[in-house]
C-alpha cells in the first residue's frame, strides 16, 4: 500500500504553520517528532472528561482512566510483540536505560566482566555504562561503527566475560541500522550468557520491530520521537529478568504490602512504576501507536528510506559537504549528519531557519563520536513519514544559498 503523504500531513496542525515568513519544513525528527491532532486531542480529552488517578479508585473516573492507561500499555505491547506485563512505563528512553543499569547492571555485573557498546552511542547509553563500569569495576569495551557495523569487530571483543551488549539500533548521528538479530545469533552460537539491551529510540518510531523475533533481553524507547508526548518512555524486558530485578524507585504503585519492618513489591510491570504515573502521556502514546499502525510501520520505513536515498544522492553532488557515516552500502534509517569544509554547522542551521527549515546542529549527544570527525558540531537532517521529496529539494536549495552566502 502506498501512503498519501499529503493526507498524512493534514493530520499535523503544526505542519501548516510558517516560520520566519516561510512554510515550516521540519527536518529534526530524530530530536522529537511532531504530533497528529488525535494525539493532542486525546490529552485534552483526558483532562476535560476523565482526569483521575489510576489503579486506586473505585469511582467511575478512576476506572475509566485506569482502563485507558492500561489499554495504551496493551497497544505498545502489541507494537513490539511483547507480553503486556513486560512493558514498563518510564519517563523516556534515558530513564529506561538507567533503570536497566541500576536494577540489573549493578546487581549482575562484576569486576571480572565487561560491557560492550559502540563508539556511536547516545550519551544516555554511554555515560550510563561508564558509571556502571566505575561502580562495579567492569571493563567498558567499544566497537567502532564509524564505517558501519562489522560483525568481526564484535567477535574480536565478545567473550565469556561479556555481561552485556548495549547497542543502538539506529545511530542518531550516522543513521546506520545495527544487525541486532545477527548479534543475538552470535551470542547464542558462542553459547554465552551475555544479555543484549537495544536502544531503540531511533528505530521503534520508524520500522517494524518484534522483540520476540529478535530474541533480545531489553529494549528502550521514548514516546515523543514516535508522535506521542514528551515525558513518557518504555522499557521492555524479558520476564525472567524483570522478575529477578530489584525495583528502581520506591513508593506508590510498586508496593503491594507495607509494614514498619519492610515492604513487598507489586507484580510486573508495576514493580518498576513508582508514584503517580504520566497518565495523559500513557493514554496519548496509545493513540500515537494506533496512528502509526494505521499507516503501517513497513510503509513508514519505506518512505523514510526512499527520502534518505534521495537526499544522499543529492549530497553527493555537493563536493564541500561530508556526510558522517558515508558507507552508502550500509543499511540506514532516515538520519543524515553532515559537515561543510568551511562553514560552521550553527551558521548552516541559522540560515536554514530563516527559510523555515528546522534542522539540528551540535554534538547530538554523541560528543566523542562527533569529535572523532575532527569537529565539535555537525548538522543533521532526519525524516519522518510526513516529510516530502519537495521538502528535501527545498533543503538543498537552501544549502546552495548557504554556500553562495559564505563562499
Ligand atoms: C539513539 C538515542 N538514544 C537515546 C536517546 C535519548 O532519548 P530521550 O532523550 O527521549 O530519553 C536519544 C535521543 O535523541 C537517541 O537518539
Amino acid at each position: 500500500m502506498s501512503v498519501n503523504i499529503d493526507s498524512v500531513r493534514k493530520d499535523f496542525p503544526i505542519l501548516g504553520r510558517s516560520v520566519n515568513g516561510k512554510k515550516l519544513v521540519y527536518l529534526d525528527n530524530a530530536a522529537t517528532s511532531q504530533k497528529p491532532k488525535i494525539v493532542i486531542d486525546s490529552i485534552t480529552e483526558y483532562y476535560t472528561k476523565y482526569n483521575s488517578n489510576v489503579h486506586r479508585g473505585v469511582h467511575t473516573l478512576s476506572m475509566e482512566a485506569t482502563e485507558a492507561y492500561e489499554n495504551a500499555r496493551f497497544k505498545v505491547a502489541k507494537l513490539i510483540n511483547a507480553p503486556e506485563d513486560c512493558i514498563i512505563w518510564t519517563r523516556n528512553a534515558t530513564e529506561s536505560l538507567n533503570l536497566v543499569a541500576s536494577s540489573w547492571g549493578l546487581n549482575n555485573i562484576s569486576a571480572e566482566q565487561n560491557i560492550i557498546i559502540t563508539n556511536a552511542e547516545h550519551h544516555s547509553n554511554l555515560v550510563t555504562w561508564q558509571q556502571i563500569s566505575k561502580k562495579t569495576g567492569c571493563e567498558l569495551r567499544y566497537i567502532d561503527i564509524s564505517n558501519g557495523f562489522e560483525m568481526s569487530n564484535l567477535k574480536n571483543i565478545l567473550d565469556k566475560n561479556t555481561a552485556l551488549v548495549s547497542i543502538t539500533h539506529i545511530s542518531n548521528v550516522l543513521g546506520y541500522v545495527t544487525p541486532i538479530s545477527d548479534i543475538v545469533s552470535l551470542i547464542k552460537k558462542m553459547n554465552l550468557d551475555t544479555k543484549i539491551l537495544v536502544d531503540a529510540a531511533q528505530s521503534v518510531p520508524h520500522m517494524p520491530l518484534d522483540v520476540n523475533d529478535l530474541g533480545i533481553d531489553f529494549l528502550a524507547f521514548s514516546a515523543h520521537k514516535m508522535m506521542g508526548p514528551t515525558g513518557i518512555g518504555v522499557l521492555y524486558g524479558k520476564k525472567e529478568l524483570l522478575l529477578n530485578m530489584e525495583p528502581y524507585m520506591f513508593g506508590g504503585d510498586m508496593i503491594i504490602e507495607v509494614s514498619y519492618e519492610g515492604a513487598k513489591w507489586n507484580e510486573l510491570p508495576y514493580k518498576f512504576e513508582a508514584g503517580t504515573p504520566n497518565i495523559a502521556g500513557g493514554i496519548s502514546t496509545g493513540v500515537a501507536v494506533d496512528y502509526l499502525l494505521n499507516i503501517g510501520m513497513e510503509n513508514i520505513w519505506k518512505h523514510e528510506v526512499d527520502l534518505t536515498n534521495y537526499a544522499l544522492e543529492k549530497f553527493s553532488q555537493f563536493k564541500n559537504f561530508t556526510v558522517l557515516g558515508n558507507n552508502l552500502n550500509h543499511p540506514r534509517g532516515g538520519v543524515i549528519s553532515f559537515v561543510h569544509k568551511s562553514i560552521h554547522p550553527h551558521d548552516i542551521g541559522t540560515i536554514l531557519d530563516k527559510q523555515g527549515i528546522a534542522i539540528r546542529t551540535g554534538h547530538h549527544c554523541a560528543m566523542p563520536l562527533v569529535r572523532s570527525y575532527g569537529t565539535s558540531a555537525a548538522a543533521r537532517v532526519s525524516f519522518y513519514i510526513y516529510n516530502t521529496f519537495n521538502e528535501v529539494d527545498l533543503f538543498f536549495e537552501a544549502i546552495k544559498d548557504v554556500e553562495d552566502y559564505f563562499l
